[in-house]
C-alpha cells in the first residue's frame, strides 16, 4: 500500500490543521523535549498533511526507520515483523471533523503525529525493534503477547518521563489526545509508578478510558537498556504458566 496524497480532501487538511493547532500550544512544558525536537526533525506543520515520502527521507537521515502504510490495525505477527525491520505501521486516513475527539481505531493523526517524532530517537527505536524481536519469538503464545502488549502500552503509547524540568509525556497515545495530556501529568487520580518491567507485565490496561496508572522512565536509555531484563522476566513468566 502507498499513501495516495491526491486523495486527501479539504476536510482532511482541515482535520489535520485543527488537531495540530489544538494540541501544539499545550505541548511545550508537557511533551518531552525530544518529541518537540522530533516534530522539527520530521518537519510537521499545521498546514500540510505529512507526505510519507518526505517523512521517510527525513527519518532515514536520523534513524533509518520508515513508515509502512497499513489499512488500520493489523495482526500481531505483521505488526512486530514490521517493527523488527525498522518499519513503523501507519494508516493514511484521517478521522472526520465530526469525530475529532473519539476514535474506534487509531487514524493517521495518532499514528503519525503521535509516534513519528520519536522515531528520530535512537533509544526509543532500538527499544521498539528489540521488543519486537522478543515478541516474534513468542508470537504463537497469546499469554506472552498479552504481557508484551502491556509494556508497549505503558511505554510507547502511555509513557511518562522524568526530566530536569519535571514530569513530561513521551507516549503517543497521550500526545495525540487533547484531554489526556493535562490529566496524565496533573490529575491526582491516576497512580504514577517508577518504570519497572515486572510491575508493568503484571498490569493490565484499558483502552476505552484515561489510564488509571502510568509508569515513569528516568531517560530514554532506560528503555533500550531494559531489553535483557524484559526477555528474562517474560521467559520466567511464560515458563511458570506452562
Ligand atoms: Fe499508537
Amino acid at each position: 500500500m502507498v499513501q495516495d496524497y491526491s486523495k486527501y480532501t479539504p476536510e482532511d487538511f482541515k482535520v489535520w490543521k485543527l488537531l495540530y493547532e489544538r494540541l501544539m500550544p499545550h505541548l511545550p512544558g508537557a511533551a518531552v523535549p525530544e518529541y518537540l525536537e522530533g516534530i522539527r526533525r520530521v518537519n510537521f506543520v499545521a498546514d500540510r498533511i505529512p507526505n510519507f515520502d518526505e517523512t521517510n527521507r527525513l527519518l532515514a537521515s536520523w534513524t533509518g526507520w520508515e513508515l509502512e502504510v497499513v489499512p488500520g490495525l493489523i495482526p500481531d505477527k505483521d505488526f512486530f515483523e514490521l517493527l523488527a525491520n525498522k518499519r513503523f505501521p501507519a494508516s493514511t486516513w484521517l478521522r472526520k471533523l465530526s469525530e475529532l475527539d473519539y476514535l474506534e481505531e487509531p487514524d493517521m493523526f495518532h499514528d503519525v503525529f503521535g509516534h513519528v517524532p520519536l522515531l528520530t530517537n535512537e533509544h526509543l527505536v532500538s527499544y521498539l525493534q528489540e521488543l519486537s524481536k522478543i515478541a516474534l519469538r513468542h508470537i504463537d503464545d497469546p499469554y506472552a503477547i498479552e504481557l508484551l502488549s502491556r509494556i508497549y502500552w505503558f511505554t510507547v503509547e502511555f509513557g511518562l518521563i522524568q526530566t530536569h524540568d519535571g514530569l513530561r509525556i513521551y507516549g503517543a497515545g497521550i500526545l495525540s489526545s487533547k484531554g489526556e495530556t493535562w490529566y496524565s501529568l496533573n490529575d491526582p487520580k491516576p497512580a504514577r509508578h517508577p518504570f519497572d518491567v515486572t510491575h508493568i507485565l503484571d498490569t493490565p490496561f484499558r483502552k476505552d478510558e484515561y489510564q488509571k496508572e502510568y509508569f515513569i522512565i528516568e531517560g530514554f536509555d532506560q528503555l533500550s537498556a531494559c531489553i535483557p531484563e524484559l526477555d528474562r522476566v517474560l521467559n520466567e513468566k511464560v515458563s511458570a504458566k506452562d
